[in-house]
């Protein structure tokens, strides 16, 4: 018989939860980061190298894949996981938050959005029967509705406009999504930083029914503050008993925060793309390893670290490889990136496991308080 989708929470700390996601293709270990393969890779690595840092699931896009190579042809080869040789789960974001900020010209109505390319200008749709067809072809195992993200600043009437037809989407997604066994599909509460809007939002999606709950709308420039504001309240608005992914979120701290308020997914291209620009991430905060004092520093980036760029290679190697603009600079900056925030996700997990998350808290702010070595 085939597992079906699930959720088992194992301890809580707090609001702080760790459990295990269970899919068909593999358990997923929650408090969960999701590397982003947008157009089916995680750019700079294989997905064997993926796996060794630690990841469960992997992140990919409805609107780039919709794109090129489009969802038909990843289907007739046989969907997303063979396609980009990753056998273990896929989450796959809807396409209409990637419309707002990468297609020029749209245009919304309450059927969908009608948009062009931003790689060759062809015309396109969206909605959200579309968007379930699209992520049904490419083999996605976590389905994420259809839904619209208000760009900022908007008033509260627009949030409130936009949040009202995201939840007719949901609905709509929920009913084009149908029963597909070990598929699961997950509802994206909006409403902006409005605490009763983000509670309305969060009873329509209740009351459709998902198997799991995303606050969306967060990390779009409203700053820290506000966004651990939202997550102060938002994720007590929604079921204990399902995961909640918060979309596009973020920065090392920002993950703590958010895993301290109830937060059990989380995805973002910072540490792959800042490694594409010579940032690394460490437990002492954020290193610019193009800057000169690396020159001649023959340490590794991250003392302790056991990733395949700390082990073999030194600070003034990378130095000099993002200098020449060489791809290996590209590749173990990226690998260092993944790897440390997989690790950052073992140490949480097993804090709230353990009843010891407020230490791990306060050693992880602690030891970016010292700053690059
Ligand atoms: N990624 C980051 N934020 C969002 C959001 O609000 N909706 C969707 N679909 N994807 C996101
Ligand atoms: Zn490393």
């Amino acid at each position: 018989m085939m597992t079906k989708f699930g959720f088992d929470v194992q301890a809580t700390d707090g609001l702080s939860r760790t459990g295990v996601i269970r899919t068909p293709r593999g358990d997923i270990r929650t408090p969960a980061f999701m590397p982003v393969g947008t157009a089916a890779t995680v750019k700079a690595m294989l997905p064997e190298s993926v796996r060794a840092t630690g990841a469960d699931i992997l992140l990919g896009n409805t609107y780039h894949l919709m794109l090129r190579p489009t969802a038909e042809r990843i289907a007739n080869l046989g969907g997303l996981h063979k396609f980009m040789n990753w056998q273990r789960p896929i989450l796959t974001d809807s396409g209409g938050f990637q419309v707002m900020s990468l297609s020029a010209l749209r245009k919304l109505t309450e059927e969908g959005v009608r948009f062009s390319s931003h790689i060759d200008g062809s015309k396109h749709m969206l909605s959200p029967e579309r968007s379930m067809e699209i992520q049904k072809l490419l083999g996605s195992d976590i389905v994420m509705c259809f839904d619209e993200c208000p760009a900022l600043p908007a008033t509260d009437a627009e949030v409130a406009k936009s949040m009202a037809l995201s939840m007719r989407w949901a609905q709509r997604s929920r009913d084009a999504f149908g029963d597909r066994p070990g598929h699961a599909l997950f509802g994206i509460m909006q409403g902006g930083v409005t605490r009763d809007l983000r509670e309305e939002s969060a009873k329509a999606l209740t009351a459709i029914g998902f198997d799991g709950y995303a606050v969306g709308g967060l990390a779009v420039g409203e700053g820290q503050e506000a966004m651990f504001g939202v997550l102060d309240y938002a994720p007590g608005f929604l079921p204990a008993d399902k995961p909640r992914y918060l979309m596009g979120v973020g920065k090392p701290d920002d993950i703590v925060g958010a895993v301290e308020r109830g937060i059990d997914m989380m995805d973002c291209v910072l540490p792959s793309r800042s490694g594409r620009t010579g940032q690394g991430w460490t437990a002492r905060g954020q290193v610019n390893i193009k800057n000169a004092r690396h020159m001649d520093d023959p340490r590794p980036l991250e003392e302790g670290c056991t990733c395949p760029c700390c082990a073999n290679y030194s600070r003034a190697y990378l130095h000099h490889v993002f200098r020449a603009q060489e791809i290996i600079a590209s590749m173990l900056l990226t690998w260092h990136n993944l790897h440390y925030y997989q690790v950052l996700m073992q140490g949480l997990r097993d804090a709230i496991a353990q009843g010891r998350l407020a230490a791990f808290v306060a050693q992880f702010h602690a030891q970016r308080a010292m700053g690059d070595i």
